[in-house]
């Protein structure tokens, strides 16, 4: 194997390129559809957003499984479930997959505010996770 070859392998494969690929190319499709500059700061807010709940009037928000702490195991508020860290830092497979974080996103925002997330909503999330 030549060294351009073996050097595009291993970029392919480190956690961090994976990761870089992942969110550049999601904050890529995001930018395209319409979404302003996205920023980790107001990732963190929606992040740590609380809405009230239609269904039961209790307020939910992205930490209620993920914890406080992204860095820790977050805890599935109905079924007790163990989630792992949600820090790349801590945990190599995050935001390494486009396919999973679009699902998840898909799922989360429905379950936590009721509708979908937008596109600037998850290019800023994503800026915000990636800190971490
Ligand atoms: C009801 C529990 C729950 C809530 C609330 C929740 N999540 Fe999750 N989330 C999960 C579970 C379960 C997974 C998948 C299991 C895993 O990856 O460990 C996950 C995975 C993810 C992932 C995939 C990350 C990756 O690359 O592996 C993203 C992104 C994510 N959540 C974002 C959010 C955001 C943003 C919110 C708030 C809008 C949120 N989550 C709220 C349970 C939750």
């Amino acid at each position: 194997m030549n060294i351009p070859s073996t050097l595009f392998l291993l970029l392919l494969y480190s956690p961090f390129s994976l990761q870089a690929g992942a969110t550049e190319m999601l904050l890529d499709q995001y930018q395209a559809s319409g979404a302003g500059a996205f920023t980790a700061e107001q990732g963190a807010a929606v992040w740590g957003r609380t809405v009230i709940h239609a269904n039961n009037g209790q307020t939910r928000s992205c930490s209620d499984c993920h914890g406080g702490d992204l860095t820790k195991v977050g805890r599935h508020a109905k079924t007790g479930k163990r989630i792992e860290p949600m820090a790349p830092s801590v945990n190599s497979q995050r935001l390494s997959d486009p396919k999973k974080i679009e699902k998840w996103f898909k799922r989360n925002c429905k379950w936590t505010w009721g509708r979908t997330c937008t596109a600037q909503e998850k290019g800023d999330l994503l800026l915000y996770l990636q800190q971490h």
